[in-house]
């Protein structure tokens, strides 16, 4: 049976155990590193959406859409630095409650979460400065139609910003379960050199690209050894937040998929930059 996505994301979603764990734990409210373990559910963590902010200081946007938020914290990072208006969209209703619950808990700036599908926006021509994905495009089935979308939302020379999972020239040796897909079907991976096409036939002009597959690999390896040894050591530790919560049980599968994906060159990690054509 193939699973819609916002299933996929929901189904084992616990969100009632995970807000009453951080409550217990962290009684003046999350930091956002401590939220990171459910709220930065893409290949990179915290650090890679570091680096987006990055290019969003150079930048300086005054307003931004993300366009699958999931459960927001980068859009809890963007509030939190910077003076600008920022708005999630999301398919995946459970998500945005999620997302509020915890810009609540860690009472960061309140930003709005609206539950609709990237590739049809709900939004008036031209009223946003930037768009970024954070690892959504790869769940998305048209990136043709979703990109139309954006240049329609975009101001004039406006910026889009991807981080995201690409497919890589040994796709044949793609595992699933990963965590943002249990099976092909809900997986929309397309090379780095079709979406660069996608881009300009779209009116975008690529600004900025960088291969982000080692570090990537590297940051996964690392989360690898961590969740080990949590397994381990139960009785001495608190329990910590997981994507377990999120992804269930499945998880144990995903990550170590991660890995040997990134390893065969099935998947790559890109980082993109581009500007919206007047
Ligand atoms: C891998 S998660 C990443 C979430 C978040 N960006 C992060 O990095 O933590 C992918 C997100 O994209 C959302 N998504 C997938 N397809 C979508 C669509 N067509 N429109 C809007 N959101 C979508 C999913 O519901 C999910 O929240």
């Amino acid at each position: 049976m193939v699973m819609d996505i916002d299933q996929h994301y929901s189904h084992h979603m616990d969100e009632t155990t995970l807000l009453n764990q951080l409550r217990l734990q962290y009684p003046d409210g999350p930091t956002l590193y401590q939220l990171a373990p459910i709220d930065q559910l893409h290949i990179g963590g915290i650090k890679a959406s570091e680096k987006l902010l990055k290019l969003l200081q150079q930048q300086q946007p005054r307003r931004i859409l993300e366009i699958g938020s999931g459960a927001g914290g980068l859009m809890r990072m963007i509030a939190s630095q910077f003076n600008a208006e920022v708005i999630g969209i999301d398919i995946t209703h459970r998500f945005n409650r999620l997302n509020r619950a915890l810009t609540e808990l860690s009472g960061t700036p309140l930003s709005s979460v609206i539950s609709c599908d990237a590739q049809q926006l709900p939004f008036a021509d031209n009223c946003f400065d930037c768009i970024i994905f954070q690892h959504s495009l790869l769940n998305i089935p048209n990136t043709e139609r979703c990109l139309q979308e954006c240049l329609r939302v975009l101001n004039a020379n406006g910026s889009l910003l991807l981080h995201e999972v690409l497919q890589g020239p040994n796709q044949q040796q793609m595992c699933y379960p990963v965590p943002w897909a249990r099976t092909a079907e809900q997986s929309h991976l397309i090379t780095f050199e079709a979406l660069s096409a996608q881009l300009q036939q779209s009116g975008f002009q690529l600004k900025g690209a960088e291969n982000w597959s080692e570090e990537a690999l590297q940051w996964r390896q690392r989360q690898a050894d961590k969740e080990k040894g949590n397994e381990t050591d139960k009785e001495r530790k608190a329990p910590l937040i997981s994507p377990i919560q999120i992804l269930g049980e499945d998880f144990k599968k995903m990550g170590p998929n991660v890995i040997t994906n990134l390893s065969e060159d099935a998947v790559q990690v890109w980082q993109l930059s581009c500007t919206a054509t007047a």
